[in-house]
């Protein structure tokens, strides 16, 4: 078993179906929506899933059913997706810890439900949300994308979410939001990294997009990966994925949206702003000042086969956004 079992405990066991049930529920509403469109029920559940069937994540059952429902992608089909241990047990989320395993090991108790994300700034519709309200009626798809970490290391997930510019549509902003900022949850009682007198990140971690780039049709918020909830390590219950940029503009578990005039203040930015633009789009052709950008380590990899791949600008989405930075000096904006 990956993840813990009962992760919620402020939650009442009614509101919680247990997950064998749900399961079950979950295979009986599988084989009802092939049913319904004609399809065989291989078809309907065809999201990539882990090969490990022991895998055990848990979140609300109104958001379960949603990801069930997700469509398959149109995106990656031909991509290997990374182990489900890989993509669950090698992260980069501060708040629970400075080595990769940190946030596998830390994050189990972390309580992603209930969720409230608050809109804020130049828009319409203002206020604090519960996310079951925000994302209702919004249909899932599945879509794997290559995440490309700042650090040189690379993986392909399967995400399950929906186009951000959904979600912004609905928050209708003002023609005065040039860019988004986007604000992780602060809970230092129960991300041990928040806590940590060693951690030089000035808390909560923060990040933005221009709005172009935030309304492209790449860019989602991710609600599952690998056909299920999002485990907590990977950013749970809500994460930005922008695949064409370094990891790190993929903030995980976000509590706010800032619709703002100016160009937000960014976490890595803030901290080494030599190293780490605002911009951070994946270039083979600006190094890192202190290693290549050049290539990738392709996660999974061992010594005897390091599975280093050449990286490609825009991590390979180039035909989808390169034309939102024509004219621009990519060595000046990195
Ligand atoms: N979001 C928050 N809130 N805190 C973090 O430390 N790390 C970023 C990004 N989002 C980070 C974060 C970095 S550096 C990377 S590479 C990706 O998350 C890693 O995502 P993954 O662990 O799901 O692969």
């Amino acid at each position: 078993m990956l993840i813990r079992k009962n992760r919620f405990p402020s939650i009442s066991a009614t509101e919680i179906t247990p997950r064998e049930v749900f399961l079950n529920r979950r295979k009986f509403m599988q084989g009802g929506l092939a049913a319904a469109a004609g399809l065989s029920a291989m078809k309907a559940s065809a999201l990539v899933r882990p090969a490990d069937a022991s895998v055990d994540v848990t979140g609300p059952e109104w958001l379960e059913r949603m990801v069930v429902n997700a469509k398959e992608s149109p995106f990656g089909r031909d991509e290997k997706a990374a182990p489900y241990s890989a993509a669950t047990q090698y992260n980069n989320f501060y708040e629970f810890g400075m080595r990769k395993t940190d946030p596998y090991e830390n994050a189990s108790e972390f309580k992603a439900s209930p969720w409230v994300v608050t809109i804020e700034g130049e828009c319409e519709n203002t206020g604090s949300f519960a996310l079951e309200d925000l994302i209702r009626g919004i249909d899932l798809e599945e879509r794997i994308y290559r995440l490309r970490c700042v650090e040189a290391w690379s993986m392909v997930i399967p995400w399950v979410g929906f186009e951000l510019s959904e979600l912004i549509k609905r928050c209708k902003p003002l023609s005065s939001a040039k860019y988004v900022e986007f604000v992780t949850v602060e809970r230092p009682e129960e991300m041990p990294g928040q806590r940590s007198v060693f951690s030089t990140i000035d808390w909560p971690y923060r990040e933005g997009l221009r709005m172009d780039e935030a309304m492209n049709p790449l860019t989602i918020m991710a609600v599952g990966m690998y056909g299920d909830v999002l485990p907590n390590q990977n950013g749970a219950p809500l994460r930005l994925v922008v695949p064409w940029k370094y990891g790190f503009k993929s903030i995980k578990s976000v509590v706010k949206l800032r619709f703002r005039e100016t160009m937000p203040a960014t976490t890595w930015n803030e901290l080494a702003p030599q190293e780490y633009g605002f911009y951070a789009n994946v270039n083979p052709e600006v190094d890192h000042p202190r290693w290549s950008q050049a290539s990738e380590r392709r996660l999974p990899n061992s010594l005897f086969s390091p599975n280093r791949i050449k990286t490609e600008m825009f991590n390979g989405y180039g035909e989808q956004v390169a034309h939102l930075y024509k004219n621009m000096d990519l060595r000046k904006w990195y």
